[in-house]
């Protein structure tokens, strides 16, 4: 094995169910970790949850339900979505485990005992929703991370003598990569020049969090407690040999990845948290920007989320990751919309390498019987072939060089630039007249430009496996090179394709989206549809490639249209809603009770942020009645209510001019 690699994500509040800003960071982790394993190096890549404080016990108890029972629902949501999207962490740490819970009693200990912890008393501005102490702000004043009015908190706390640590702070930002980018390390740096106040690390008003030690009237900050996973997950503070083994290999991490509006927690109190405890500091802390929707932070206070769940069922997990990492300018805040995701897969998937993929294996299936043809010298020495070779060179160095810049966008326009110059040459070069001749030099001539196409593939299917696992995966398979996973990224070069192997099953990859690919996915999101078990992580444990779910897109090739009889099937009536209530718990799902002439049938829809229930009492909509049921927040919902789905998802109810009767049908 070669260097260790230790990469970490923020541990996701289990406030709110996870969506695409949450995706967003743990992608690009994921992404990160699987180029480090490529490499050869012996990877660690953690995540997990951060389930104490008095956000989290004011979320539990407005759903009713205890801290803990409300934490183990939201943290099986993300473990579970990250298995749905065959993220390869290598432990999900939640904040509520004895290991967590033991250790950060061990490293408050340590931080008390080097003399860094002292009680006071604390009186001043809070916010609950960064769970953050406002320094020198008056009661009513606005957080500064996020607006919302801070609440006065006075109580007996214990406090850390950040103040002692504003030089060796300031020291440690001297190395430009400690904190990335340059903007967040000036951010920091002016912070920290503008004076630290020493800073209060327990609460004793509320219980919901790990008693300080010998003193159990008091519960630990939650930002220590959060910041210590990213030790503790590895072994920090136990008795166990192996865990302490793990955490010698292990610590310091080479990277946690954030987002930009936890910047502060990460660069300013947790190296000094480190400092004190006397442990060696993170090599390098990098902030992201935002996942905007609709010029938002996607955030569930915002209400303007959408989550993995529809995309990946509908265009395949690898579309979502190509798409993130392509779009966001890394460091940036970036867009998100349905139109732009489908259309950046159609170009560059789909119609791109995909197409490059197809037509290139397409041929050596019809002119060399589906065997790669070798490479003789006398083939590959023609010079636009030569170019692509040099070409595919410079692509290989630069692309690594961006990637380990965080520069993922840029990474991947070099690695299409690839594609483009291969679909250039192919046009130039007519591979398909080529095949139509028998004499041997057009023989040769064949030979060389379908390997030098499948070669490109292969280096562009090597270079992008850590963004799009799994239809890489695939494309390698085709390629007739098995498991992409004993691939070794550090010697990839050009001209490595053997001659003379069989391709692998020749299928498509990334098969065209058309327009009823984002009505679905919209449609999904508006039905806050609990996803079906999607098999992705399992199948991607084994050794075969796994069929992308976009290949569940109706089939190009058909117009999408269907006949009468298909039509028919649909069992449209008119219904009369005679309940609407909220689901609680969900904020977009309304429980109707709705009268279809022949009974009265209990469906559960997503509209609630588009309609308060009592507006609904009394109102005639088209129901769709034969659709078989299915149970969403542990309601059976008998069927669906029709309604047009506008931009952002926002649903609009089918209904009628004319009085029309309870149960007619709709044909
Ligand atoms: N629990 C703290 C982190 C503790 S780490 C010791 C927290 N949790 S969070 O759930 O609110 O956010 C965690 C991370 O989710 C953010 O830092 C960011 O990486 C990611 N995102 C949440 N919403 C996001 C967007 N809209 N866009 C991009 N990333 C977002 O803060």
């Amino acid at each position: 094995m070669g260097k260790k690699f230790y990469i970490t994500t923020p541990i996701y509040y289990v406030n709110a169910r996870p969506h695409i800003g949450h995706a967003y960071t743990t992608i690009v982790c994921d992404t990160i970790a699987r180029r480090q394993r490529m490499l050869g190096s012996d990877t660690f890549f953690l995540t997990g949850t951060d389930e104490h404080g008095q956000k989290i016990e004011r979320a539990a108890q407005e759903a009713g339900k205890t801290p803990q029972q409300y934490a183990d629902e939201i943290a099986t949501e993300f473990r579970k979505l990250w298995q749905r999207m065959g993220i390869s962490n290598d432990d999900f740490i939640r904040t509520t485990e004895e290991r967590h819970k033991k250790r950060v009693q061990e490293l408050f200990r340590r931080i008390r005992d080097n003399g860094y912890i002292y009680k006071g008393h604390y009186t001043g501005q809070y916010c609950f929703s960064d769970e953050l102490y406002v320094d020198g702000a008056k009661p009513g004043d606005p957080c500064p991370l996020c607006g919302r009015p801070t609440e006065t908190v006075e109580e007996e706390n214990y406090f850390f003598k950040l103040s002692a640590f504003q030089d060796k702070l300031l020291e440690l930002y001297a190395n430009p990569d400690f904190v990335r980018p340059e903007t967040r390390r000036n951010e920091v740096i002016s912070f920290v020049r503008s004076g630290l106040r020493d800073l209060s690390i327990s609460r004793s008003t509320f219980s919901w969090g790990i008693p300080v030690p010998d003193d159990p009237k008091h519960v630990i900050y939650v930002w220590l407690d959060a910041l210590a996973n990213y030790i503790t997950a590895i072994g920090y503070g136990s008795t166990h040999a192996g865990a302490q083994a793990a955490f010698e290999k292990y610590w310091p991490a080479d990277v946690h990845m954030i987002g930009k509006e936890i910047v502060r927690f990460h660069c300013v109190y947790w190296p000094a948290f480190l400092l004190a405890a006397g442990l060696p500091l993170p090599k390098a802390i990098v902030a992201h920007g935002w996942l905007l929707f609709e010029e938002n932070k996607m955030s569930k206070s915002r209400g303007n989320i959408v989550r993995a769940d529809s995309i990946i069922e509908v265009l395949g997990n690898d579309a979502l990751r190509y798409f993130l990492l392509r779009e966001v300018v890394f460091g940036q805040d970036g867009s998100f919309s349905f139109d732009a995701l489908v259309q950046r897969y159609n170009a560059d998937l789909a119609n791109g390498l995909g197409n490059l993929a197809s037509r290139t294996l397409t041929m050596i299936g019809r002119y060399f019987a589906g065997e790669i043809p070798t490479a003789s010298p006398s083939a590959v020495d023609n010079s636009s072939g030569n170019a692509i070779a040099e070409a595919a060179q410079t692509v290989i160095s630069e692309f690594s060089a961006l990637f380990d810049q965080f520069q993922f966008s840029r990474a991947l326009e070099v690695a299409w630039s690839l594609v483009g110059a291969v679909d250039k040459y192919i046009v130039e070069n007519e591979p398909w007249s080529l095949g139509e001749k028998q004499d041997e030099a057009s023989r040769a001539r064949l030979a060389a430009v379908l390997y030098t196409s499948a070669d490109a593939v292969r280096i562009v299917a090597a270079l992008t496996h850590p963004v799009m696992p799994e239809s890489t995966a695939r494309i390698w398979a085709q390629l007739g090179l098995g498991d992409i996973r004993k691939f070794q990224l550090s010697t990839l070069q050009w001209g490595q394709l053997p001659g003379g192997i069989q391709l692998g099953k020749v299928e498509p990859v990334f098969p065209r989206a058309d327009k009823s690919t984002i009505e679905r996915m919209q449609q999904m999101e508006n039905e806050g549809r609990a996803p079906a078990a999607a098999p992705v992580a399992e199948a991607q444990a084994t050794s075969q490639p796994v069929p992308s779910p976009a290949e569940k897109l109706p089939a190009a090739a058909s117009d999408g249209k269907i006949t009468i009889d298909d039509f028919a099937k649909v069992d449209l009536r008119v219904g009369l809603i005679k309940v609407a209530e909220k689901v609680k718990g969900a904020d977009k799902l309304l429980r109707l009770e709705v009268d279809i002439g022949a009974e009265v049938r209990q469906l559960v829809a997503g509209i609630a942020e588009a309609y308060a229930p009592e507006t609904l009492v009394g109102r005639k909509v088209v129901i769709v009645a034969n659709l078989a049921p299915r149970k969403l927040r542990g309601l059976e919902s008998n069927g669906m209510i029709v309604a047009a789905s506008l931009e952002g998802g926002k649903p609009v109810l089918a209904s009628f001019l004319e009085d029309v009767p309870v149960g007619a049908r709709l044909k």
